[in-house]
Formats: structure tokens, sequence, C-alpha cells
């Protein structure tokens, strides 16, 4: 019990006719980055706010270390952090100033504030500019600073709810391995929102995917590949005639073959001998450059589990 951060029973929204929110049973570990990605209008930001009791459940319930959400919504706000929507900071304020005024918001005393501060800024190289006006960062900067934010008074987990929208590929990337860092050093729980996949590849221990308010799968990200993923094979070259084609489709362990971009890709079932398909690709006459054999990537797994919905 003691190392589960967040538990929902059955947990259920619905606005008017909406169900954003339903059957949905979560477990989330202590210390871990949990991802929760599905497309807009998924039910992510629906179940964050649920999570902070910022909304009544229509059914169910869910208990946020420890607290239920409907009953203690006070204790669990005090003892998480949370990036909404709105970055939650005053751009006419210098970071320090932020950060001071979050801090005694939290009543930390001064100088805890002052170790805090340099704590969190300094690893993400925000330390020697503190004293600058936010409004004059970059977006990523910003994003920086409000996930610092968060984590000000030392909470045992925050809710992040896509942390990396609108910056560009780097700055990105750069924040997801300070994310990444600080997580680990804090040993904080983080329950992360997102749509972008390989984000929740690179930076979450377990992922759980959703739409329409619907659980579609829970795992780390590897599971979900190796159990999900059908696995699959590149060809790379030229001369691939339609009979070929249609000669790779007959034979058994072929589920699909595309052709795209002069390669073929070749959907598998598990244990096909792909060596044979090869074989079959040059002894047509067509001119092989490459063959790769892959599993899919979680973008693959979270696209057959939309269509099979
Ligand atoms: N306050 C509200 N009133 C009415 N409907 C709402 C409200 N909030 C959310 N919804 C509906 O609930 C569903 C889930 O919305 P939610 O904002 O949770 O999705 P999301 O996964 O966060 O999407 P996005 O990726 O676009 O942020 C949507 O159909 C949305 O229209
Ligand atoms: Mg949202």
């Amino acid at each position: 019990m003691n190392d589960i951060a967040i538990r929902t029973d059955d947990l259920r929204c619905d606005f008017g006719t909406i169900r954003a929110i339903q059957n949905l049973f979560l477990e989330v570990p202590k210390g871990k980055i949990f991802g929760f990605l599905g497309p807009n209008g998924a039910g992510k930001t629906t179940t964050i706010h649920l999570l902070l009791g910022l909304l009544e459940p229509t059914g169910g319930r869910a208990e946020v270390l420890g607290f239920d959400t409907r009953t203690h919504a006070t204790e669990i706000r005090s003892q998480t952090g949370a990036l909404l929507e709105h970055s939650g900071l005053y751009e006419r304020l210098s970071a320090e100033c932020n950060l001071e005024f979050y801090g005694r918001i939290w009543h930390m005393p001064s100088d805890e504030r002052q170790t805090r501060m340099k704590e969190l800024l300094a690893p993400m190289g925000l330390w020697e500019r503190r004293k600058e006006k936010v409004g004059g960062w970059s977006h990523g900067m910003k994003q920086k600073l409000a996930i610092a934010r968060t984590l000000l008074h030392r909470p045992q987990l925050i809710f992040l709810d896509e942390p990396t929208q609108g910056l560009d590929p780097i700055a990105a990337s750069v924040l997801r391995d300070d994310l990444a860092g600080l997580a680990t050093r804090e040993g904080v729980t983080v329950f992360l929102s997102t749509h972008n996949l390989s984000e929740a590849e690179k930076l979450c221990h377990q992922v759980a995917i959703i739409r329409r308010g619907q659980l579609l799968a829970v795992d780390s990200p590897e599971n979900l590949r190796v159990k999900q993923s059908k696995p699959h094979m590149e060809i790379h070259g030229r001369g691939f005639s339609e009979f070929l084609l249609a000669a790779l489709r007959a034979r058994p362990g072929v589920v699909k073959v595309e052709y795209l971009d002069n390669r073929l890709i070749i959907d598998l079932v598990d244990a096909t001998d792909t060596a044979q398909l090869v074989s079959l690709v040059v002894s047509s006459g067509a001119q092989v450059e490459e063959v790769r054999r892959s599993d899919a990537s979680l973008e693959e797994v979270f696209l057959t589990l939309m269509e099979e919905q």
C-alpha cells in the first residue's frame, strides 16, 4: 500500500453527456515517472484535475498519497506540486522573486527558500540568471522554472500536464533531461501527461494509454512494445514488382506488406523465418540495399491501439 502514490478505483467523470473518464483503474508506484498518454480530448487533464481534487468524480474514487480526493483535497494539494495549463509564473517578476513568492506561500523559512532555489535552479543552468525578469525568457527556460516551482516545497509527487508542449525539439529534449535528473535526485513521483510518444518512451518508467476516457493499456514502454507490437522487417532497394508483393503476402508468417519510398515494409508474426523472405526478394530480381528487422516503436503500438478501438 505504502509504495503506491496514486490509486484510482473505477473512477468516472461525466460532463453532461460527455464521458470524459470512465472505469479508470490505475496504480502509480512511488518514485517513478508515470506517463499518461493520449490524443486530444482523451481525458488527461480531467484525470489530473480529479486527482488534485479540483473536480468531483461522478463515480468511483481516487486516493493520492493515501488521501481520498473527495474529502482530503487540501492535504493532497499541500503535499503535491502541479504544473497545469498555466505556468503560474509572473512575467514581470524575476525568477528569484517568483520562487520567493511561492516559497512564502508554502511557509518556507527564508534560508530554506534560498537553499532550495539554488538546489533546483543550478542543475538547470538557471541559477546565474535568477535576477532576470521571466518575461524575457524563452519558453523552454520558463517551463524549467515552472517545474522548479512545482518542486519548491519538496513534494513527494508532482503532476505535469504536457510540460514540453510548444517547445522546439531541442528545448524539449533539454527539459526532459533536466526533469529526469531532478526526478532521480529528488526521488519524487512524477505523473506526466503528454501526447508525445517519444517523450514517454524516453522519460517514463510506466505509461498508461488512454483514449476517449478509457484506459487501453498500462505497462513499461518496453513491455508495451514487446506485448503489443508485431515485429516487422524493412527491405530497402529497387525493382520490387507487384508479383513479388503478392508472393510475399502469400507467405506464412507475413501479416502485411506495404511498398513505400523504395522500401518494403513487412509486418510479421513472431517466429517468421526472415532469411527465406529475403531470398525470395533477391530471387525475384529486385536489388536489395539494406534489410532491417525491428520491433515496433511505442508510436506504432499507440497507433495500433487507436486503430483497434
Ligand atoms: N469543464 C468541462 N466541461 C465540459 N466538458 C469538458 C470539460 N473539461 C473537459 N471536457 C471534455 O472532457 C473530455 C476530455 O477532456 P480533457 O481536457 O481531459 O482531454 P485531454 O486529454 O487533456 O486533451 P488535450 O490533449 O487536448 O489537452 C473532452 O471531450 C472535453 O471536451
Ligand atoms: Mg489536456
